[in-house]
């Protein structure tokens, strides 16, 4: 028997999740959005769902209720849900948000609902028809009835459920943003600063970018310790001597990120046993001086 679900907020994740779920063994049922236009897109997309803007009259309609509303909307709109006549017992409601717990599913858990959160740790910045979630994790944590429910929910549309305690949902996201964005943000500054070789940003990515991504495979085949190479890991000082004069050219805060990022590879060196103290010190001091 197919399972209905309905989903509260059916935007770029909301639709995706619908779409996957409605092609395996699940029934589209309810689907709001902040307009109808939003919603009646949404149906298109996913195949099936009676699109309104009522979140109440979207809930009613199934067991399964996915809220995919930004984050800042998901305390409101649990309040507005436990505010209306719905029965919420025998209903699992969850959530999609990173940083956000279950608990902001309470009003709901006081009504009777079980309640958790669902989080898919991908980038969807489009509902696109090819979109395949196969193989993401998704950090799921709430109330044990619900987490069951939708441990199998994931598996079924090919996701890797993995549990994530409720009180470090925070920390878990951070990490995600800070490994994530952070990265772009860092890559934008090295690319910025190649104009120094005579190059722009476009071709900075070209000429760096293999590079990057053999890093990123190393580290995923090896770890961190054993996946760092370069003038660090070799304990090659006077590399690190010409690097600082080549820093003068970039700007201050690309000059700290590399001193903070530079002493901590000096640790991972000493880890990998690539390096003795005498030099981890003598590489210390050098960093230090960078302005
Ligand atoms: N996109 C991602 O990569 C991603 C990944 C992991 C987790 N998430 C999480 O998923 C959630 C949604 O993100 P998103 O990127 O899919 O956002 P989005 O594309 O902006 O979609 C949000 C949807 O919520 C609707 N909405 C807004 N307020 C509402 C309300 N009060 N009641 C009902 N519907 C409402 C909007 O309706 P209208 O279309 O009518 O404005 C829109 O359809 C967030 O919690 C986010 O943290 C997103």
């Amino acid at each position: 028997m197919r399972r209905e679900f309905a989903i509260l907020g059916a935007g770029r994740l909301g639709r995706t999740l619908g779409r996957l779920l409605a092609r395996r063994d699940y029934l589209p049922a309810g689907l709001s959005c902040r307009t109808l236009r939003s919603a009646r897109q949404a149906r298109r997309f996913i195949g099936g769902g009676v699109p309104t803007t009522s979140n109440l009259q979207a809930a009613a309609r199934a067991r399964i209720v996915l809220i995919a509303t930004p984050d800042r909307e998901i305390v409101p709109v649990a309040r507005e849900l436990a505010r209306g006549r719905l029965p919420w017992t025998g209903r699992i409601v969850a959530h999609t948000s990173g940083a956000l717990s279950s608990a902001a599913l309470d009003p709901l858990k006081n009504r009777g609902a079980s309640v958790a959160s669902v989080h898919p740790l991908a980038s969807v910045a489009a509902a696109r028809a090819d979109v395949e979630l196969r193989g993401t994790p998704f950090a799921i944590e709430g109330a044990p009835g619900a987490v069951r429910v939708l441990r199998r929910l994931v598996a079924d549309i090919g996701g890797h459920p993995v549990t994530i305690p409720r009180e470090a949902k925070a920390l878990y996201h951070l990490i995600a943003c800070s490994l994530s964005n952070d990265l772009v943000a860092y890559l934008a500054c090295g690319f910025a600063g190649a104009k120094g070789l005579g190059i722009g940003p476009r071709q900075a990515a070209r000429l760096y970018l293999p590079l990057i991504r053999g890093t990123v495979d190393n580290v995923s085949n090896l770890g961190p310790v054993k996946a760092l190479t370069g003038p660090i890991s070799r304990g090659d000082v006077a590399t690190l001597r010409l690097h600082s004069e080549a820093l003068r050219t970039l700007p201050a805060d690309v000059r700290r990120v590399h001193r903070i990022l530079a002493l901590r590879s000096t640790s991972l060196a000493l880890q990998a046993g690539t390096i003795t103290t005498e030099v981890a010190a003598r590489m210390v001091r050098l960093l230090g001086t960078i302005p």
